[in-house]
């Protein structure tokens, strides 16, 4: 798989190792999580020339896609070995995961779903290495995330993971542009963006502070803050729990797009149920750990979903 990624990725990932110690911004970074909560980590950025959306190549960038998708042999992005998760909160211990075996591939668009109190966000918080799994093992990219130090954890969430929330986070006081323009005031190199608000049909929005946009405008825009970076996966809770269908389905689309057209590897959680017809593969977390793991041969297009 990791072959099939096209040059501008390899760019971005050779870029990537030049991006200053995240340790290096520490009081910057600082100044500005305390300015801006939904920015959790000091995320760090790549030099990107995104792509642009020419037909031709998105069209083939699809069908690879589809190809790699099909691929047994290829490696996981992301393994889960027995992963489990406890929380202590004074004298209380939960066990919040227990026994997780999972698999993710490159460019696949995941699903998990699951009651209330399962898992689902703790289990997303593990994947982009935001809290550390108690017991067992990680891997993204054939690299074990379980063994890494805080400072190589940091630069992992900050170069390979992009995060979108049920809420948006984005920051009242500044412009769309501003929000996405966030995370280069955070030290960290990020594509023109104009280019990420273009991708989520939001450019023309950019004077607009937060206020003056609808809430699926406001999810639109934190989609784009999230993958102005390029990151290798993005992550959303629930990002659809506060939009109504049609502006929820706009959402679904931008992000199956980004896993069927961008070739990021997306993992959302949702508790509505019919989102697993859009996803290529369905995880059910019960109980603190997962349940089944289902491979949709045929997902739906994100419009073609109703709720
Ligand atoms: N930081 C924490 N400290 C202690 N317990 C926690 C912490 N975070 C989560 N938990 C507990 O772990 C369990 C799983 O929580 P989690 O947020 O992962 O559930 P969820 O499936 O996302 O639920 P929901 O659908 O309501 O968002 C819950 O019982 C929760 O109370
Ligand atoms: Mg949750």
């Amino acid at each position: 798989m990791a072959e099939d990624r096209n040059e501008e990725e390899k760019e971005i990932e050779e870029n990537h190792t030049e991006t200053k110690d995240p340790e290096e911004n520490k009081a910057e970074t600082k100044d500005a999580e305390d300015k801006h909560t939904e920015v959790k980590d000091a995320e760090r950025n790549t030099e990107s020339k995104e792509t642009e959306e020419k037909s031709t190549e998105s069209k083939k960038a699809e069908d690879n896609n589809k190809a790699d998708k099909g691929a047994e042999s290829a490696d996981p992005l992301i393994r889960f070995e027995n992963v489990g998760k406890i929380y202590h909160t004074g004298q209380i211990v939960y066990e919040a995961l227990h026994d997780v075996n999972l698999e993710v591939m490159e460019g696949e668009l995941v699903v998990i779903l699951g009651p209330s109190g399962a898992g689902k966000s703790t289990l997303l918080n593990l994947l982009g290495g935001l809290d550390g799994a108690t017991s067992g093992k990680i891997y993204f990219g054939g690299e074990d995330i379980t063994s890494f130090d805080d400072r190589r954890l940091g630069k992992f969430r900050a170069v390979d993971v992009g995060i979108v929330f049920q809420f948006y986070n984005l920051v009242p006081t500044l412009t769309a542009y501003e929000n996405v323009d966030l995370m280069r005031d955070l030290g960290l190199k990020i594509m023109d963006p104009i280019k990420a608000l273009d991708m989520v049909g939001l450019a023309d929005r950019k004077d607009n502070f937060p206020s003056q946009l609808s809430g699926g405008q406001q999810q639109r825009i934190s989609i784009a803050r999230a993958i102005a970076k390029m990151p290798r996966l993005l992550l959303c809770d629930e990002p659809t729990g506060a939009l109504d269908t049609k502006t929820g389905k706009e959402v679904l689309k931008i992000l199956q797009d980004q896993s069927r057209i961008h070739k990021k590897t997306v993992v959302m959680v949702t508790h509505n149920a019919l989102f697993a017809d859009i996803a290529d593969k369905v995880v059910m977390v019960k109980n603190g750990t997962v349940e089944d793991v289902v491979i949709v041969k045929e997902p739906k297009d994100a419009e073609e979903l109703n709720w």
